[in-house]
């Protein structure tokens, strides 16, 4: 069974599987059937969520999911994004009310939903004030169409200002944080894109203090570190994000070092880093092979402690 973090508002309150399906190329007709077999095993082994976005897939990958979902919709969580931000002028956010509702009108008419169970702001712009921004939200809960609110890809400090404004207000707040967050080291430089928000140590703390919880994109970096140790070739992006930094490598090798001595596979303890520390930790992530799908899913099945977290991070 797969443990769950309660993620709540004043009205709702859902109990969300701590690993959580992504994309996962559902979108790609070429692979949408592997992707259903993934999505089907995953509901099988007791997860009740997927992560997608308008953006995903060139904007088919909520159909894809949508249809998927007939018939399962009262067993599973959604969570989409609005507010996307628009890529061919990047980092403007689109966060005008005219943007996120048409954005989540989008949304539900793709996925064939009434409502999502959670629904984030895709990206962040710091010059579009809380005070504009989380008004529009709220009357997407007030009238139904969303249940839970989010943010990703935004810093602690906005996520606590938009919130301190909705409780004065009488406003939903934001009850979820999703940034890229994995067991290395990287930058929203070194990813190429500047709306990435980076979970960093003082980000942590925030969290921890807060007892907030936070979706990890990226949950297992891609590939990265299971993929260091066993010398299969990784993806460009895994590269990227990862590659530059020569500690991320030794943090594969100290994830095979606990691998080996509790017999699971790298990609399961690399992913439940996230899902072990102080922070109510949910990993969002996908595969490309059944092979991957068995070895990342095995997260599920331990908790590291604290010593073994510390000997990830610090060797
Ligand atoms: N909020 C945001 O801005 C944002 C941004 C990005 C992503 N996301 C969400 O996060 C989801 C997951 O992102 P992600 O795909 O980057 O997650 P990830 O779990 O870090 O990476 C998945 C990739 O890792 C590799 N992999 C998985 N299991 C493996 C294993 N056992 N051994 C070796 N390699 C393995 C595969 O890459 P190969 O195909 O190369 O083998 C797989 O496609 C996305 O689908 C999306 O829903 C959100």
């Amino acid at each position: 069974m797969i443990k769950t973090v309660t993620i709540s508002n004043q009205w709702h309150a859902i109990e969300m599987s701590q690993i959580v399906i992504g994309e996962n190329g559902v979108s790609d007709p070429a692979r949408q059937s592997f992707a259903y077999r993934c999505f089907d095993r995953y509901l099988d082994r007791g997860g009740n969520c997927f992560d997608t976005a308008r953006l995903y897939g060139g904007g088919r990958s909520e159909a894809a999911l949508g249809a998927y979902l007939k018939g399962k919709r009262d067993k599973v969580y959604i969570v989409t994004k609005c507010g996307h931000h628009d890529m061919a002028k990047p980092p403007n956010a689109r966060l005008t009310e005219r943007d996120i509702l048409g954005d989540v009108d989008a949304s539900l008419r793709a996925l064939g939903c009434e409502y999502t169970d959670v629904l984030l702001l895709h990206r962040d712009d710091i010059y579009t004030p809380v005070e504009a921004i989380m008004p529009v939200l709220h009357t997407l809960v007030a009238t139904g169409k969303v249940r839970l609110l989010g943010a990703s890809n935004w810093t602690a400090g906005r996520i606590a200002s938009a919130n301190a404004f909705a409780e004065a207000n009488g406003l939903t707040p934001f009850s979820v944080s999703q940034v890229l967050w994995n067991l290395g080291l990287t930058t929203a430089a070194q990813t190429g894109d500047l709306t990435h928000c980076v979970m960093d140590t003082a980000e942590y703390l925030w969290y921890k203090a807060q007892e907030f919880p936070v979706m990890a994109w990226t949950a297992t970096g891609k590939g990265f570190f299971a993929k260091t140790v066993s010398g299969q070739p990784m993806s460009a992006h895994a590269e990227q994000y990862y590659g530059w930094l020569p500690e991320n490598k030794k943090r594969a090798f100290r994830a095979q070092a606990i691998a080996e001595a509790m017999n699971v596979p790298v990609s399961a303890v690399v992913l439940n880093y996230v899902l072990s520390g102080d922070v109510p930790g949910i990993g969002v992530t996908a595969f490309s092979s059944d092979a991957q799908f068995d070895e990342t899913m095995r997260a599920a099945d331990f908790t590291l402690n604290a010593e073994q977290r510390r000997f990830l991070e610090e060797g």
